[in-house]
């Protein structure tokens, strides 16, 4: 079965050179963007004989490009650094014998060499061609070449070919292309299978129809930790509390709650099924007991708020833990940092607690950088730098796939 999960979101150049097999580049162009990818279409010109820019700009939902300049009249300038940077990945299909062989000699007389070039990410080909110039010793140097500089090639396939003679050197066939694409994102995706959960942000508690009690979490550390496992292939479930931040990986499933009592019926929902949870939501530790309907009008008298404990959502996972679940929380403190930590990892039955010390600068709620410390259930204790929130995502995450292998 193909999992085409692997393939949502990821940037694909498709370079289509002059082959007749270019018709099937239509085809690929669909599946592609079924799939979730995000295609830009470079051809060169043999390959405009073939078929015509508007069908793959159609199916790609973007204009192709072909020369490195265009609209004469604007001088607009393809920037083909651009695209070889933006992409994920480079896929040539058709690949003629032409095209392989500038390839392998590194020239550039057209955009989608110059895009090769300037690529710093994979490359792979399909070949496409006549049996004879297919197994020529010239194209087969070619291939090998390529295949040293690390370029993956799909093999042409065996049967009817347009000269009218039967061999290799058709052209893979679209899904077959498809499915090297997931074998080929599949080995940049170590947590493939792993279904993550990670709450984010603030829960507000009403106290009357406008007002509500909150805290200053931003949600971004959260959202760092999600897009991280996101990128790595897990299917990730973020349950956000109210932020100002878009999803930030498009194969993340986002559920938006306000109140603690959402986040808790949330997570109760999706933790049976989750590999990993990772707690960073700065939950509510008291809520109002009697909220007001309406607004509550002012006086001179002092106005009094009864509050009641929230569940604890996390110690409540702990107690629902499964077999092999592994459950992350923070601790954020202000004293006894690391004693008080290591007490929340007991009593709340976790893997690993991630540690904020309101102490150190440049930690904690509001900011773009996080200081951390991480202690494991074996006592485990690592202290890292401040750094950004993306990059302590990274290392709670590694932390994660080095429990999850234990
Ligand atoms: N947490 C939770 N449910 C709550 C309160 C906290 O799930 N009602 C989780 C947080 O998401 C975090 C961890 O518990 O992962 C620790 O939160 P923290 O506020 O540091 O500690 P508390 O357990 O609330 O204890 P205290 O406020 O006394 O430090």
């Amino acid at each position: 079965m193909q999992n085409t999960s692997l393939i949502f979101g990821k940037k694909i150049v498709l370079g289509v050179s002059g082959s007749i097999a270019a018709y099937k580049s239509a085809e690929l162009v669909r599946l592609l963007v079924k799939a979730g990818a995000q295609v830009r279409v470079v051809m060169t010109k043999d390959a405009l004989e073939f078929i015509t820019p508007l069908t793959l700009a159609t199916l790609s939902q973007h204009p192709v490009h072909s020369d490195f300049t265009e609209n004469y009249d604007q001088g607009t300038w393809v920037n083909h650094v651009e695209l070889g940077l933006w992409a994920d990945v480079i896929l040539v299909a058709p690949a003629t014998a032409n095209t392989l062989s500038k390839m392998a000699s590194g020239q550039s007389d057209n955009l989608l060499l110059a895009v090769l070039l300037s690529a710093r990410c994979p490359v792979i080909v399909a070949p496409a061609m006549d049996l004879d110039m297919y197994s020529h010793a010239g194209t087969q140097a070619n291939l090998a070449t390529l295949q040293e500089r690390s370029i993956t090639v799909i093999a042409a396939e065996d049967g009817f070919l347009a000269s009218g003679l039967h061999g290799q050197g058709r052209l893979a066939e679209p899904a077959h292309i498809l499915a090297n694409l997931e074998e080929h994102f599949l080995k940049l995706a170590p947590l493939h299978g792993l279904r993550a959960l990670v709450t984010a942000g603030p829960t507000n508690e009403s106290i009357d129809a406008v007002r509500f009690i909150g805290n200053r979490s931003s949600g971004k550390m959260g959202f760092a930790i999600a897009k991280r496992l996101a990128e790595l292939g897990a299917s990730v479930t973020l349950i956000s509390g109210p932020v100002n931040l878009s999803t930030p990986h498009p194969a993340i499933g986002r559920k938006n709650i306000e109140t603690a009592e959402e986040l808790l019926n949330a997570c109760l929902e999706e933790s049976p099924t989750s590999d990993v949870i990772v707690m960073s939501a700065a939950v509510a530790d008291y809520r109002v007991v009697h909220q007001t309907q309406g607004k509550i009008k002012k006086d001179d008298s002092a106005l009094v708020l009864e509050l009641t404990p929230t569940v604890d959502i996390l110690a409540e996972l702990g107690r629902r833990k499964r077999d092999r679940q592994i459950l992350v929380g923070f601790a954020l403190e202000t004293d006894n940092e690391i004693e008080h930590a290591q007490g929340k990892l007991q009593r709340k039955n976790l893997d690993l607690i991630v540690l904020n010390s309101l102490r150190d600068a440049g930690a904690g709620f509001g900011h773009d950088t996080n200081q951390i410390t991480l202690i494991d259930k074996q006592n485990n204790l690592v202290r890292f730098e401040l750094k950004s929130k993306s990059e302590v995502a990274h290392d709670i995450v590694e932390k994660i796939i080095a429990l999850c292998a234990c």
